[in-house]
């Protein structure tokens, strides 16, 4: 769905047959459940089809043939880490792989670093770690720099955050204050509670991208790094929807020339790193590249793009239990999530604007896990709420809670209650490494690169991206499984469908 002009909102859908339809509304809700219930009737259609060609061609095959290796170039050379955003995840981040390269603290909370990958069947014993499954760049090759409105290094940046021990900090201090941050591009009218001096000025957006770009090439030459990839870390901007200038390349070149104010400043980061070739994740729930400009550019370029908003607390919690309450059928009438957090994410979280684009990335999960179309009886009524508090005293230590209204056989009604003290920049930066790493094999293999959205990585992200007319994965391990055999079909293993009848042969 995007605003074509002030009041006029087009609903954009792909039917089952992969043709794309428009259709014009005066409203945005309008619009909206148009193309969901297009998308759910094209899915459905899919679905079936699949159903009766799985049938026909007696789709219960014991084993896939074993296809051949994609071609995946090696992970040679250093890899140049590129941070929009300087805050408490990157220095929690940055200063955590540097912990862990002088051996001082281990990746606890990576997949690439700690976790498994089960190949063949179970008996056979076969268990790589996946860095040692797939050719990922070491800890050892990564060489960061970043960009922030505030002109703190990252020891500095670090400190004030608050997140990590000083003593350890205090460690690391030549290696965190040799990263100093770039001018940032930046609008306060897309952050409205932090404003900062180190921001760049230029006449259009067209001349910040152009500095943009010329800062990427700059740190490619002067840390002699052979691969990029940009992670933005910034801050949530204000909501917005997208409209026509986000429809081609073409329109959003005009759009930056004219200094189209629906240009975010995280989007001018994103068409920079596409434009040098350079893969693009996005931690926050910004539309940043969600856009069809963006995938125009990132399967031209071969950059490859993911997102959006990192999946660390509560809305890991949430994709843990609403699928196992669908796998029982146990039904669901409200689902209470409250916060409370004092980070500087916190503060930019307490403008309305900033709220409403997390609001928006946190509540899509219980409708696309539950499928309430699916079992109105069970999901067809729920409430489901959200909120952030800003409250100093807790710092980056979050506590999420949740209410849980679920019912039982014959209608019977129970209660669950999480209460999550989590740290959300410790949840955040194993997920910051996995998706350097990740998007990097991404890059340099022949199946990926030109996909564009990188759908595979949905497992790190509250709101994962997808083609247009597909509906997210939300559940954690049909996340997690999607991931793995990503990896697999790379390696021409062969996939886990855990049918396991091949035991009792
Ligand atoms: N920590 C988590 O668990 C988590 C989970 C999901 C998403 N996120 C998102 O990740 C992002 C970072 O979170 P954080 O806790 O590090 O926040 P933070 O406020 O500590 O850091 C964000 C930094 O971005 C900078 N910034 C803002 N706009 C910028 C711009 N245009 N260019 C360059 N720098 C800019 C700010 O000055 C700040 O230093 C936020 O958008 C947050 O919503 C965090």
């Amino acid at each position: 769905m995007y605003q074509k002009r002030p009041g006029v909102f087009m609903a954009d859908w792909w039917d089952a047959d992969g043709r794309r339809h428009r259709k014009q509304f005066n409203s945005a809700s309008a619009a909206r459940e148009h193309e969901h219930r297009e998308t759910a009737l094209a899915h459905a259609e899919r679905a079936s089809r699949e159903m009766k060609l799985a049938a026909r061609t007696g789709g219960g095959k014991r084993s896939q043939p074993k296809r051949d290796n994609a071609d995946i170039a090696p992970a040679k050379g250093k890899l140049g880490v590129m941070i929009p955003g300087m805050g408490a995840v990157a220095t929690t981040f940055v200063a955590g792989v540097e912990a862990i390269r002088k051996g001082l603290a281990k990746p606890i909370g990576s997949l690439t670093q700690m976790g498994t990958i089960r190949l063949g069947k179970r008996t056979d014993g076969r268990s790589p770690k996946v860095k040692e499954f797939v050719p990922l760049a070491g800890l050892d090759d990564l060489v960061f720099t970043g960009w922030d409105i505030f002109e703190d290094n990252m020891y500095e940046a670090a400190s004030n955050a608050g997140v990590l021990d000083q003593r350890l900090l205090d460690q690391l201090k030549p290696f965190l204050s040799s990263v100093t941050p770039r001018s940032a591009v930046f609008d306060h009218n897309y952050v409205k509670k932090i404003d900062g001096p180190n921001v760049k000025k230029g006449k259009s957006k067209m001349e910040l991208a152009e500095q943009l770009r010329d800062d990427i090439r700059e740190f490619k030459k002067s840390s002699g790094a052979s691969r990029l990839i940009t992670m933005w870390c910034g801050s949530t901007e204000s909501y917005i929807e997208p409209t026509e200038a986000h429809q081609s390349v073409k329109a959003f070149e005009k759009a930056l020339r004219e200094n189209d104010e629906m240009i975010a400043p995280s989007m001018i980061y994103a068409y920079a790193s596409l434009m040098e070739g350079v893969p693009f994740a996005n931690g926050a729930p910004n539309l940043t590249v969600d856009l069809p400009v963006m995938l125009e550019l990132s399967r031209k370029n071969e950059a490859p793009i993911c997102g959006k908003d990192f999946k660390t607390g509560q809305t890991l919690m949430k994709t843990v239990l609403a699928p196992a309450f669908k796998a029982r059928l146990l039904g669901l009438s409200g689902w209470y999530s409250t916060n409370i957090l004092g980070n500087r994410d916190g503060e930019v979280l307490d403008d309305p604007g900033s709220f409403k684009t997390k609001e928006e990335s946190k509540l899509g999960v219980l409708e696309h896990i539950l499928q309430p179309g699916l079992y109105p009886e069970l999901y067809g009524n729920m409430f489901h709420k959200v909120r952030i508090n800003y409250y100093p005293p807790r710092g980056d230590n979050k506590e999420g809670w949740d209410n849980i209204d679920i019912f039982g056989w014959l209608g019977y009604p129970m209660q669950i209650k999480v209460d999550f003290l989590c740290r959300d920049s410790i949840l955040a930066a194993p997920i910051v490494l996995d998706l350097v790493l990740l998007m990097d094999l991404a890059q340099r293999c022949s199946d990926l690169k030109g996909l564009g959205i990188q759908e595979w990585l949905s497992f790190f992200f509250k709101s994962p991206m997808t083609v247009p007319g597909l509906y997210p994965e939300h559940d954690l391990f049909i996340q997690l499984m999607k991931l793995k055999n990503t990896l697999r079909h790379l390696k021409g293993e062969e996939l886990i469908t855990h049918l396991g009848l091949e035991y009792y042969d």
